[in-house]
């Protein structure tokens, strides 16, 4: 979604700016702008829509805009298509405020209706510029900028992320915060405000997290922040531990790419920390036996891939708790009246830790009573600081919009929590116990032979490219892998693909199934290997060619049926997703190369999906 990066200090603004904004586009974006105010020139925007070339060319071939305070933006639009009136920074009538705004306002009709009442003009259809006129409206009550300030917040309905320049106060930046992340950098003489760490980390690490309701005030000097009362924050600092080069492709031709390979060691980060001397083992978490044995359920909260954990992990969990588990879209979730109790374990599974939809429907649990565990990756996020207890994946930044390292990661995360607790609950089948715990030791060095080659995958890229239409289908934990690969293509290739229930399709769907359809069939679940190979053949009988995912041991099953058999190390089943994902993102990623897509950011997607 939307990015922003605000800087005052004694170095040109507009460089910290952008180059801020690079680390930030990441996150899908459809038009760019900066903002500087300066004594001698008040306030100087550029702004277009377009890639962040698009704003680089345009400035380049102006008189440079000077100042050492300025914002940044990226914009992915809600209200108002993309187009450069629309586009953030957004300037009230008079020129003395400029503002950039991550969320959605809900009453920006009514307010821009009053404001229209009062003759103000308005330049956009965004719901954000109604904020900058509100200011510079208030401004005729309140000579101070704060307290215009709290008098516009006072108004808001709806989300934000708010940066402020006025042309009035070139010295500093205000910002605020409501339902949409904001950090905060303190750095040498000079200070930084983001959506994103990404966007500051080559300045500082030194970072603090704008709660909901804060107002924070930066000058070169250093921040203050204050509460909506209006009264001064102690704000806790943080410090930032991955290196930027995380953040950067390294030699890679893509990030997605690199995320892939990334995964075995993003695995080590997750497993050896609370995996000891055979041992599973989660220190960092408050909960005691007693409160464990208090759940009577499990909700499995998330939104896309993250959901699609909740699918396999829904499987696994119920296996090893032998409790009742249920898998909820977060988008969903408020809305569906959930029988949320004291009594019910609502995990709330989030790379980025602040997708709204999962952040409403954690609200909604706690509100009900529910005790929440979140499985995160990005620390210090909002649903990390909302949930009773976290569990990091520790994955590293993930900037590719399409989900890898983090999905794995998370996958795994959950199977261990789940396996753990059976184990405190005295529910844990001893053999089982040890036989998975043993395999998540080797886990990272199988998912590294899975990706040692990438041969077959270019291969599968280069004959399967121009299709129209993809079918995933696998039983039980395939199916749910299935869910996975069928989305990560979607979201890179925009190639339409489903993804069934092997056993669903002579429910419907094999009507679709004819003479060349490519159907990828997951059969790694070896306990209903014979399913899946009846139900590979009932769709080569149909004409479908067959890309056929398995295991080592099973492979021998699929001899002569498939018309490509892959086959990956076995492990134990409740970890056998975690190395048949690796196939199916390649495949997505080659389709994807061939069929020249912007991989990285994909059309229409964002990273972070802070809107409802
Ligand atoms: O940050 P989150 O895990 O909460 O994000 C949830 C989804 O938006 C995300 O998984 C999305 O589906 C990805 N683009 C998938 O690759």
């Amino acid at each position: 979604m939307c990015g922003i990066v605000g800087y005052t200090g004694n170095a040109p603004a507009v460089p910290v700016l952008l180059e801020g904004l690079e680390h930030l586009e990441y996150r899908g974006y459809d038009s760019a702008g900066v903002a500087v105010v300066s004594r001698d020139k008040g306030l100087q925007i550029q702004k277009c829509k377009g890639r962040l070339r698009t704003l680089r060319e345009k400035l380049d071939s102006l008189p440079p805009l000077e100042g050492t305070v300025g914002l940044g933006h990226t914009r992915w639009a809600t209200h108002g298509e993309p187009n450069d009136v629309n586009s953030h920074p957004h300037v009230s009538q008079n020129g003395r405020v400029a503002i950039v705004h991550n969320g959605i306002i809900e009453n920006y009709a009514e307010i821009k209706q009053f404001l229209l009442h009062k003759g103000v003009a308005f330049r956009s259809d965004t719901d954000s510029e109604v904020v900058a006129q509100l200011l510079e409206y208030c401004f005729n009550d309140h000579s101070d900028p704060l307290d215009a300030v709290y008098a516009v917040l006072d108004r808001l309905e709806g989300a934000y992320a708010l940066v402020i320049l006025c042309a009035d106060r070139p010295d500093m930046l205000i910002a605020a915060r409501k339902d949409a992340p904001l950090l905060l950098g303190y750095g040498d003489g000079e200070s930084f405000i983001a959506s994103d760490a990404t966007a500051i980390i080559a300045h500082t690490r030194d970072v603090a997290y704008m709660e909901d309701g804060e107002v924070a005030v930066l000058t070169r000097a250093g921040i203050q922040v204050f509460d909506q009362y209006r009264r001064p924050v102690e704000k806790e600092h943080h410090t930032i531990e991955w290196d930027v080069s995380a953040a950067e492709k390294g030699g890679y031709p893509h990030f997605m790419f690199k995320e892939i390979m990334e995964q075995p060691e993003a695995l080590r980060q997750t497993i050896s920390p609370r995996l000891k001397g055979g041992e599973l083992c989660f220190d960092e978490l408050p909960l005691t036996d007693e409160k464990l044995r208090s759940f009577d359920r499990i909700y499995l909260v998330a939104c896309g891939s993250s959901y699609h954990v909740g699918m396999v992990g829904k499987y696994n969990l119920e296996r090893f708790l032998r409790l009742p588990v249920e898998v909820c879209l977060a988008s969903e979730f408020r809305y569906s009246a959930p029988l949320v109790d004291e009594r019910s374990l609502v995990i709330v599974i989030s790379q980025s830790g602040e997708t709204l939809d999962s952040m409403a429907a954690l609200r909604e649990a706690k509100g009900l009573g529910g005790y929440i565990l979140a499985i995160v990756n990005v620390v210090g996020s909002s649903i990390a600081r909302e949930a009773d207890a976290v569990l990091y994946t520790w994955a590293g930044p993930e900037i590719a919009v399409a989900t890898t390292k983090a999905y794995s990661t998370q996958l795994a995360l959950l199977t261990m929590f789940g396996l753990w607790m059976a184990k405190r609950l005295g529910r844990a089948d001893g053999a089982d116990y040890a036989a998975v715990t043993a395999e998540l030791e080797l886990l990272p060095g199988k998912l590294e032979k899975v990706l040692a080659d990438t041969g077959i995958y270019q291969y599968l890229g280069s004959q399967y490219f121009s299709r129209d239409c993809v079918f995933f289908i696998g039983r039980n934990l395939d199916y749910a892998l299935g869910l996975e690969g069928s989305l990560k293509l979607k979201e890179i290739s925009y190639l339409h693909s489903e993804s069934y229930a092997a056993g669903e399709l002579k429910h419907g769907t094999i009507s679709l199934i004819e003479p060349g359809t490519l159907v990828v069939a997951l059969a790694t679940y070896g306990a209903l290997i014979d399913k899946a190979v009846s139900n590979i053949v009932e769709v080569r009988s149909r004409g479908a060619e067959v890309v056929a995912l398995t295991t080592e041991s099973l492979a021998g099953k699929l001899e002569g049926i498939a018309t490509y058999t892959i086959a990956i190390p076995d492990t134990h089943p409740a970890l056998q997703p975690n190395l048949g994902v690796a196939p199916l993102q390649l495949f997505a990623y080659y389709i994807a190369l061939q069929r020249g897509c912007d991989i990285d950011k994909p059309k229409n997607l964002a990273k972070s999906v802070t809107v409802e």
